[in-house]
């Protein structure tokens, strides 16, 4: 409903912390978490506070934070500073940290892969997907174990530069799953891909070129990251695409080609349009 993968986590999480007798719910965010966790606290009644890092988030998912009414704070310093924050204050008591360290989300967010086996009616031989805190990597490793129908290899898509990348949804230094995420590659045989902002853009680009795909650039890291590898043809590959184009369309812009101004008759129309 908000345009990302976070929902599938966030109404477990807001249900639990509305049954639990929570006063409101708190979560740092580059962006998605925020705008679900604003939509589904908004349904259930209760409050939200939003931690962002200030002037990093994409202008479509914070249009969505305040639009959906949450308590959008600005915070001056990182992703990682926010959390920790956020953290510190739901251990004092009145708040549900709706984060992926809460474990609703996670099981919220593993039948992702229940999906995927129900779709192909078979586990893929390899699940690419972008790496920020692991949260999605960790749930959907989760999620192939207690389907049991046998394991992907999993390849979690990271930004070269995490603290810097121009995929401000993946914009995160120190992963919060880094554990379980290295435990679930060591069942599966999966490894990290590191990837470059620039093969990421082109990523994006062919997926919107060539699939009719328009997603936020973050989403399309694992398909960067399938492109480092040599695939047996025949392999089963599933890549999932985290967040819908519109979340950063200021990106999106920047990276595609300007409009053309044209007068409004046939004859500079056909010449404009090559
Ligand atoms: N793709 C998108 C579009 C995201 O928003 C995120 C994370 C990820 C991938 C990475 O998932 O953190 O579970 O490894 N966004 C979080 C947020 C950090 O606050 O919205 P992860």
């Amino acid at each position: 409903p908000t345009g990302s993968f976070k929902d599938r986590g966030m109404t477990l999480a807001v249900s639990k912390a509305l049954q639990d007798g929570a006063r409101a719910v708190i979560c740092a965010s580059t962006g998605n978490t925020a705008a679900s966790a604003a939509a589904y606290a908004a349904r259930a009644g209760l409050p939200a506070v939003v931690l962002q890092p200030e002037g990093a988030v994409a202008s479509g998912k914070l249009a969505q934070s305040q639009a959906l009414g949450a308590k959008v704070l600005a915070v001056r310093g990182s992703f990682d500073d926010a959390l920790r924050a956020s953290q510190e204050l739901a251990g004092r008591g009145d708040y549900a940290l709706v984060n992926s360290v809460n474990e609703f989300r996670l099981e919220g967010q593993k039948t992702v892969a229940f999906e995927i086996i129900e779709e192909l009616g078979r586990v893929p031989d390899l699940v690419a997907l972008p790496y920020g805190g692991g949260g999605n990597s960790t749930a959907v490793f989760r999620g192939f174990r207690d389907a049991g129908e046998g394991l992907p290899r999993l390849m979690p898509a990271q930004a070269q530069h995490r603290a810097t990348t121009l995929a401000s949804a993946i914009r995160i230094s120190e992963p919060v799953h880094a554990d379980e995420v290295a435990e679930a590659l060591e069942s599966c045989g999966g490894g990290i891909v590191t990837v470059p902002d620039d093969e990421v853009i082109v990523a994006w680009q062919e997926l919107a070129a060539l699939e009719g795909l328009f997603c936020e650039p973050s989403s399309a890291a694992g398909v960067a990251a399938l492109k480092q590898e040599q695939l047996e043809p025949g392999t089963v590959v599933v890549c999932v695409i985290t967040g819908h184009g519109l979340k950063d369309p200021d990106t999106a812009a920047k990276h595609s080609p300007a409009p053309i101004p044209v007068d409004p008759d046939a004859d500079s129309i056909a010449r404009a349009a090559g």
